[in-house]
């Protein structure tokens, strides 16, 4: 498929862990960055439930409800033009069972236009994957840090370390495929665990923290641009944004105090 214009399918993104092909996935939470991330060829955009710590200033994803999602994945499906679109199903909208997890999921499919849903867990999620798939909706699987678990794993911390942990996580990989899973998102996760889920499963595993062996890489567009001063050890910073902004935005304050903007070119004079 050309890289520019037809739009993302499951099965393109099949086709390029055969090909041993990279898949790129940035999140996104507006129609903004959505376009700016899908005019630079990213093949799937997440709106992820990162929202609550990137964008409502919460400390965790736990309050993100998925009321909060329904607006940014609207806004996200519809500036995509190519990019395979995922929306994560908050904590508290899936864990109760197939059929909390399947509302929650139509839910999404009729309101936003997105491609796919994601949420947490291996086989502790494989019913609520059977169900969701069984409706003809993809889902994306999330295993290692997962973000909704962290007061259980006691914060962002490497998963999988250890033999037993390493074979916990394959098992899981192995669950969520098997239930129907279109691809598994692997967090902080040790390299070598990942490369051999990557080995292991049909479906592409998408890194973040995991490795350069999965099939595909996944970042949080904030740390990936260098919006705020810190960024985990995992996220490079391909860019300083966030500065770049903040020097934008004091010029014009600046130039305002100043009483040079707006100038002639920027005015009517009619
Ligand atoms: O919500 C999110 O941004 C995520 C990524 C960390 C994969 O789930």
């Amino acid at each position: 498929m050309s890289e520019t214009t037809k739009r993302v399918r499951v099965h393109h993104l099949w086709a390029k862990k055969q090909r041993g092909e990279r898949i790129s996935m940035l999140t996104a939470y507006d129609a903004v960055t959505a376009r700016i991330f899908d005019e630079a060829g990213v093949d799937m955009l997440l709106v992820g439930d990162s929202i609550g710590n990137t964008m409502h200033g919460h400390a965790t994803t736990l309050p993100v409800t998925l009321e909060d999602m329904i607006p940014p994945a609207r806004a996200v499906a519809g500036a995509a033009q190519r990019a395979f679109v995922v929306v994560d199903l908050p904590f508290g909208t899936y864990e109760a069972g197939p059929q909390q997890a399947l509302e929650s999921a139509v839910r999404i499919m009729k309101t936003t236009g997105a491609d796919a849903v994601k949420l947490e867990g291996g086989r502790r999620s494989a019913a609520q994957i059977r169900a969701i798939t069984d409706a003809g909706v993809p889902v994306v699987a999330h295993l290692g840090y997962t973000p909704q678990s962290e007061n259980l794993l006691g914060g962002p911390r490497v998963q999988g370390r250890g033999d037993e942990a390493a074979e916990r996580i394959s098992e899981d990989a192995i669950a969520v495929a098997d239930a129907g899973a279109v691809a598994v998102v692997l967090e902080m996760v040790p390299a070598p665990v990942a490369a051999r889920v990557t080995e292991i499963v049909s479906i592409p595993t998408i890194g973040i923290g995991a490795g350069a062996e999965c099939d595909g890489q996944v970042l949080v567009w904030v740390d990936m641009a260098g919006m705020g001063d810190w960024s985990p050890r995992f996220a490079k910073r391909f860019g300083e944004v966030g500065a770049a902004l903040k020097a934008a935005a004091t010029a014009y304050v600046e130039e305002v105090r100043a009483g040079t903007f707006p100038d002639a070119a920027h005015s009517f004079e009619k």
